[in-house]
């Protein structure tokens, strides 16, 4: 087994190795993908692809606490993040009170925020209640709506400047690490330069400190759309579509069950 990532060994790979870090929302999957991984992020993308919904906004503390539960119970090992959820962290005062949910609820060692120097207010008042925060700043998923889609980031020189200020703003409240999503390459680049926290990315580029995908985009799983920075690693839609038709067939044809599975 290996040992346990802590914030101190996690920031410690700056500069000498990327981070792996994977979604998780399960303790099944959490078992399986603990392995290789340094950190298990209980994303609120489960949302969308274990609960169907179109987008991540209305994932709910109990749910998150649910998940982030099964997903500490199939890892043990494993270093969690929970997402705090659409409209869990909109005051300091709310802020604080869903994350001290999380962590007498739950065994998760941190809690993961969205948001860049408007939310730095917030990650201060929590790092300083003794609550770990992750950053996530870029492209923001629970700002779908307000923004009228998933808009990629770092396209001008104002929004390279914005990202920087975002980086350095929760860096000095306190972040220990940075989420940052879809974001040009040569911008997160930048961006994982001017901070001395662990920078990891999602549709970023190779130049941060560390990548994060949803296990169930990097395994093929999830149908409904790709976006283009994920690689699919597994088949697993058509794997486990193969699988189940095997079984049905086989159930039809009185094949399955055999005498090796018969009492
Ligand atoms: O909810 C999630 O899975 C995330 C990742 C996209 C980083 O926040």
């Amino acid at each position: 087994m290996t040992k346990k990532m802590t914030i101190t060994s996690i920031q410690k790979t700056k500069g000498v190795r990327p981070l792996v870090m994977i979604t998780a929302y399960d303790a099944l999957f959490a078992s399986l993908l603990q392995e290789s991984s340094d950190i298990l992020l209980v994303g609120d993308s489960l949302n969308m692809s274990f609960a169907g919904r179109a987008d991540t906004l209305s994932a709910t503390m109990d749910q998150m606490i649910y998940h982030t539960n099964a997903v500490c119970m199939g890892a043990k090992n494993s270093f969690v993040i929970c997402d705090m959820p659409f409209g869990s962290y909109t005051t300091k005062e709310t802020a604080l009170l869903n994350a001290i949910r999380v962590f007498q609820e739950t065994p998760a060692d941190c809690v993961k925020i969205e948001g860049g120097a408007d939310k730095a207010h917030i990650v201060e008042y929590l790092t300083s209640s003794g609550i770990a925060v992750c950053g996530h700043i870029g492209l923001l998923p629970q700002s779908v709506r307000s923004e009228g889609g998933y808009k990629v980031k770092g396209k001008t020189p104002e929004e390279e400047a914005q990202l920087l200020k975002d980086a350095q703003a929760i860096e000095k409240a306190g972040a220990f690490c940075i989420v940052i999503e879809g974001v040009k390459a040569e911008v997160a680049t930048e961006v994982a330069k001017a901070v001395k926290v662990p920078v990891v990315g999602i549709g970023a580029g190779s130049g941060v400190d560390g990548q994060v995908l949803v296990f169930s985009d990097m395994l093929g799983l999830f149908e409904a759309f790709t976006p283009k920075f994920v690689k699919k690693y597994l088949d697993g839609a058509a794997l486990v579509k193969d699988a189940i038709k095997n079984y049905s067939d086989e159930v039809k044809s009185r094949e399955f069950p055999q005498e090796i599975h018969t009492y």
